[in-house]
């Protein structure tokens, strides 16, 4: 028998532009159909470690930490080994970080947080082609961003954050390696809001239905979510 997963549930919540008190209010009316929430570096450093055991413990929600870890590999196995308490499920590193960096995160990972799967970040979506020209001469971010998945596959890192765009360049990579990755990706926005131009920030988005169907295990959407005037109906829109 097969079981149908709800798409609410490969759906994380993205937890930003709330105080804490807003915070807790929407995990108190968050839909149970939605079991995950994103949490970043501005929550965690703001309310630290006993935040996320509340959102875990009494709000009873999986987590995604992502504080996008990036330094010399010591320094940043050392900082993933202070994680090894924390009930989460998936942190990211900057696959920029480079070999030894990432397979020190899966030294660590093996000796001290196995319960946590680790997702390489690739570019920043913030980053135009004029950045990454300016700061590394890469003239073709395509050829540049299969170099760092392949880095992700070789070092064995569980998973990858990407844009929904660049799924299509990740098949043939994960098919030559026969491996497949964890694929988590933000810039996602509901069809309506995509036809009336309603997509804050987020220059290229998809809707949550045409990224699954190009090949996201998990989506990450935010504002879409946490500002819904009705959120159990866009949650209902979500699994349709
Ligand atoms: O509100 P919105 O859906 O745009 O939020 C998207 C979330 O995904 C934010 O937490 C943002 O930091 C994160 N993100 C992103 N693009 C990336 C990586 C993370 O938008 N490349």
């Amino acid at each position: 028998m097969t079981t149908t997963v709800l798409n609410s549930a490969r759906t994380m919540v993205a937890l930003d532009n709330m105080d804490q008190n807003t915070m807790f209010e929407f995990l108190e009316t968050m839909p149970k159909e939605c079991p995950w929430v994103k949490v970043g570096l501005e929550q965690y450093l703001a309310h630290g470690k006993s935040l996320i055991t509340t959102i875990h413990d009494k709000y009873e929600k999986r987590i995604f930490l992502d504080l996008k870890l990036h330094d010399i590999p010591n320094t940043v196995a050392k900082a993933l080994g202070t994680l090894s308490d924390l009930p989460v499920e998936f942190i990211t590193v900057h696959l920029s970080g480079g070999r030894a960096m990432l397979e020190a995160v899966q030294k660590v990972r093996q000796e001290k947080i196995s319960h946590v799967n680790i997702l390489g970040v690739s570019f920043l979506t913030s980053l135009d082609e004029l950045d990454l020209s300016e700061m590394f001469l890469i003239e073709n971010s395509n050829l540049a961003f299969k170099a760092l998945f392949n880095l992700a596959l070789e070092t064995k890192t569980q998973g990858i954050v990407c844009s929904p765009f660049e799924l299509p360049l990740i098949k043939d990579c994960e098919k030559a390696n026969d491996r497949v990755l964890t694929k988590v990706c933000p810039g996602i926005r509901f069809q309506d809001e995509i036809s009336g131009g309603d997509i804050g920030d987020q220059k290229r988005v998809l809707s949550p239905h045409e990224a699954f169907d190009k090949g996201a295990d998990f989506l990450v959407m935010g504002r879409s979510l946490t500002q819904a005037k009705d959120i159990n109906g866009r949650i209902t829109q979500l699994n349709s």
